[in-house]
């Protein structure tokens, strides 16, 4: 919390209106532009949004729609809109092609083809991804399906289903947000010490006296989270980056690297109306939570939520390794930087591979990488070579290797096209911690 900050609720993101009313076909416009946001009292900080002057509104589609989205760009400078977590043709992924000049638009388009979760969109023109995400842009991406919206659970928008985008920004004394690197950040990734919840500085949210929702988002540059409650209390982790996990896990912390997604859910039903608890960063406070009057709708934590079709190792045609190496301006993986006239790595339409992802610790230097890579899920075999924790037991598009960790993930390849494969700490995928595979 930090002196002159604005005491104000939760923002929440607007639900964006499908601009085509015929069933199965959702059509969505966003505009990238750039704003001011009061973070501080009085203080106006230069900042970029969809549709706004921070973040951006929620896009809800349901399995099996045709989507078309037409993102205008009046940012003053050109991007790209990277649809992160889904399952799209590389030609709709928005990755470091699929450039939109300023004053243009693209559209893109695609088929929601992969089970009920939570993703986000956020830019990904090559060097410059951290500075736009951190002025602002990024958005989240609700997807449902049969099975999700039979589950047992809170589902209603803003009032017992909340989303949660948690960011860190380095605030001058005037306010503002300047994307300025400094040799820490060019190791470590750009932090900060102001926490933002939806963009806002410790924000307050009445929850109902019930079963609560929570999709979380680390939406962070770089830092990563143990998120817990002030009071203690357990919650349960329903489900990880690409959907529900097979059962409830409990949990007192949950740690979240940059980009993962974690729904979660907070059980407030034996606490008082008016009791105040707060969501943590270690021992940090992100925001507070009031509770208010009693759920309109009871619900219980659920015994089992979706059990994801398991992939099979036998199946799998090919392992390859992935291996994060340098530090600063080296970062790279498997000794490359990206190159984007390099086809790193050819991979097979529809055809199982194994990944093995390691982050060895090397001459005295040793830190966090999030493996992120476009247009797939995967499941974890192992990490460290035991089998993965419970709440890594459903699809991931985000995997966190601390130091010397050793991942082993199978997926496959349902979409064509030419993806990334990258550190999720922006500054690290901006200096080149990145490479390229092609589907086909
Ligand atoms: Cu969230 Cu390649 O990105
Ligand atoms: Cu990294």
């Amino acid at each position: 919390f930090r002196a002159g900050a604005k005491e104000q609720a939760l923002p929440l993101p607007p639900l964006l209106k499908d601009q085509n009313t015929s069933e199965g076909i959702t059509a969505y416009t966003i505009t990238a532009r750039t704003g001011h946001t009061e973070f501080i009292r009085g203080k106006q900080a230069e900042t970029a949004g969809y549709n706004g002057a921070f973040l951006g509104p929620v896009l809800r589609m349901k399995k099996g729609d045709e989507v078309t989205v037409k993102v205008n760009n009046q940012l003053g400078e050109a991007t790209t809109v990277h649809w992160h977590g889904l399952e799209v043709p590389g030609s709709a992924d928005g990755g470091v092609y699929g450039k939109i000049a300023d004053g243009t638009s693209w559209q893109a388009q695609f088929k929601v083809d992969q089970p009920a979760a939570t993703a986000w969109f956020h830019p990904h023109l090559m060097h410059e991804t951290g500075k736009q995400v951190y002025k602002g842009l990024a958005g989240l991406i609700y997807i449902e399906d049969d099975e999700s919206t039979k589950l047992a659970i809170p589902r209603t928008y803003g009032e017992d289903d909340f989303p949660l985008v948690l960011q860190d920004r380095m605030l001058t004394e005037d306010g503002q947000m300047p994307y300025k690197l400094t040799d820490a950040d060019i190791m470590y990734g750009k932090m900060g010490g102001t926490q933002l919840v939806n963009g806002a500085v410790a924000p307050t949210l009445t929850i109902p006296k019930g079963l609560v929702r929570l999709r979380v988002l680390n939406g962070a540059n770089a830092r990563i989270y143990t998120i817990k409650l002030s009071n203690a209390q357990f919650f349960w982790q329903i489900a990880s980056d690409g959907g529900f996990l097979p059962k409830p896990v409990q949990v007192k912390e949950l740690e979240l690297s940059p980009a993962e997604r974690a729904e979660l859910l907070v059980d407030a039903g034996s606490l008082h109306t008016g009791d105040i608890f707060f969501l943590q960063n270690g021992g940090d406070k992100l925001m507070t939570f009031k509770v208010g009057k009693d759920a309109k709708e009871t619900y219980g934590v659920p015994e089992s939520l979706v059990e994801p079709e398991r992939l099979k190792p036998e199946k799998a045609v090919k392992r390859r390794q992935f291996v994060f190496g340098g530090m600063g301006k080296y970062v790279n993986i498997n000794g490359k930087q990206m190159d984007m006239n390099r086809m790193d790595e050819r991979v097979g339409l529809n055809t199982v591979e194994i990944w093995e992802i390691s982050n060895p610790s090397a001459a005295g230097m040793s830190m966090s990488h999030p493996f992120h890579a476009h247009g797939v899920q995967f499941q974890l075999l192992s990490r460290n070579g035991g089998p993965p924790p419970a709440n890594e037991t459903g699809w991931k598009d985000t995997i966190h290797l601390r130091p010397d960790e050793r991942v082993e993930a199978i997926a496959r390849f349902r979409k064509p096209g030419v993806f990334m494969y990258h550190c999720h700490i922006l500054e690290h995928e901006d200096a080149g911690m990145m490479g390229q595979f092609e589907v086909k």
